[in-house]
């Protein structure tokens, strides 16, 4: 049975409508990621579960309960901000006890759970300080803390480590995975940085405009993205597009602009390819095989137009025809700026969409 389900959920604030017939069903334990960009409605989705946002239609169950009308407090749900949230007047350990005095728990019963709270986090060494005494790293410690102390089913998290720098992000990221694996508690995780995504997520649900564009493990929407916007908006640098033409469907024969002609040898498709339906084949920027290549392996020919050198591996960016590709390399040696280059790219790697419709085939 799901854990937590959205069922037909629509959200519309005023005319516009933000959400529209959106299920989703998590598993329990499970930790999920909700990634897309700006203002495709990850915010508004989470909300929908905390109960801090009315939808409009559709319903949201949290184990067997239906609590699409539940108040937030009663859904057995915690949830953590980017902002922290945290009351400026009250130190560590009453920020973290502030929710259980209010609903009248014995006082023993709260210092118990504050305690354990302090303990996982290990933020022992601040009880006594204010927010305004803490690193943000900390102060969003202590908020996590004060969904820990709740004891809830679900954690609901929305973009707790924007606020960050990068070092802090990847220590508290790896705090979050071990919090996961210890308590096993469902988690629900929004972000657009694809780092965490990828890190953190059992599934992750791809977003575009309101509507999950593929609900499956990092691993699969990484490498077999569903349609063209996945492929695209998953990855750094992007997966690189070719153009191409069908030229024959039994063999997944394909002609490029540039005339020539070639098998997709090993690419696993389930729809029938048409004669003549144009498609891109997407390459991750990893992917090509620069030098002696593998029996299979379809040759492009470039020219390099910018050699990058971020440290352990370099980017070289280069000319296919009209197209810009980027090919990573381990070694960055021997590499200049307008010398051709060939590449290599081995079918069962690519992805291959239609250019119309975008779904992969
Ligand atoms: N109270 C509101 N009134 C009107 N429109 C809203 C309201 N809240 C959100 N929206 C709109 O709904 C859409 C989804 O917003 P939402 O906050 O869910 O996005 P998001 O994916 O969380 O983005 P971000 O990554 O920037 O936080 C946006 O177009 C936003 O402008
Ligand atoms: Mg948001």
């Amino acid at each position: 049975m799901a854990v937590v389900q959205a069922k037909n959920v629509s959200v519309a604030f005023g005319a516009v409508t933000v959400i529209e017939a959106l299920n989703l069903d998590i598993a329990e334990g499970e930790f999920i990621v909700l990634l897309g960009a700006s203002g495709c409605g990850k915010s508004t989705l989470l909300n929908c579960i905390a109960g801090l946002q009315e939808i409009a239609e559709g319903e949201i169950w949290i184990g067997a309960d239906n609590v699409t009308w539940a108040e937030p407090k009663d859904r057995g749900v915690g949830m953590v901000f980017q902002s922290y949230a945290l009351y400026p007047r009250m130190t560590v350990r009453e920020n973290l006890s502030f929710g259980l005095r209010m609903s009248k728990m014995p006082k023993a019963e709260i210092e118990a759970r504050v305690k354990r709270a302090v303990e996982i986090l290990q933020i022992g060494a601040l009880l006594d300080r204010r927010p305004s005494e803490l690193s943000g790293g900390q102060r969003q410690r202590v908020a996590i803390g004060r969904a820990l102390v709740r004891d809830v089913d679900v954690f609901l998290f929305d973009e707790p480590l924007s606020n960050l720098d990068a070092k802090l992000r990847t220590e508290l990221r790896v705090e979050i995975k071990k919090l996961h694996q210890d308590l096993g508690s469902t988690m629900i995780y929004v972000t657009h940085d694809q780092i965490e995504a990828m890190t953190l997520a059992d599934r992750i649900a791809v977003m575009n405009k309101g509507v999950i564009q593929q609900f499956a493990a990092p691993k699969d929407v990484y490498m077999r993205p569903a349609n063209r916007f996945v492929a695209g908006f998953v990855g750094s640098p992007s997966m690189n597009f070719l153009k191409a033409k069908v030229a024959d469907g039994a063999s997944l024969e394909v002609a490029t602009p540039d005339g020539r002609r070639f098998p997709l040898q090993g690419y696993a498709t389930a729809a029938p390819w048409r004669v003549g339906q144009e498609i891109e084949i997407g390459i991750r920027p990893e992917h090509w095989v620069v030098g002696t290549a593998p029996s299979g392996a379809v040759p492009v020919e470039a020219t390099i137009t910018v050699v990058e050198h971020t440290g352990p591996e370099a980017l070289l960016w280069a000319r296919v025809g009209d197209t810009t590709i980027s090919v990573k390399v381990a070694d960055d040696s021997g590499y200049e700026e307008g010398q051709a280059l060939r590449v290599h790219f081995l079918p069962a790697q690519a992805s291959v969409f239609d250019l119309a419709t975008g779904e992969r085939l």
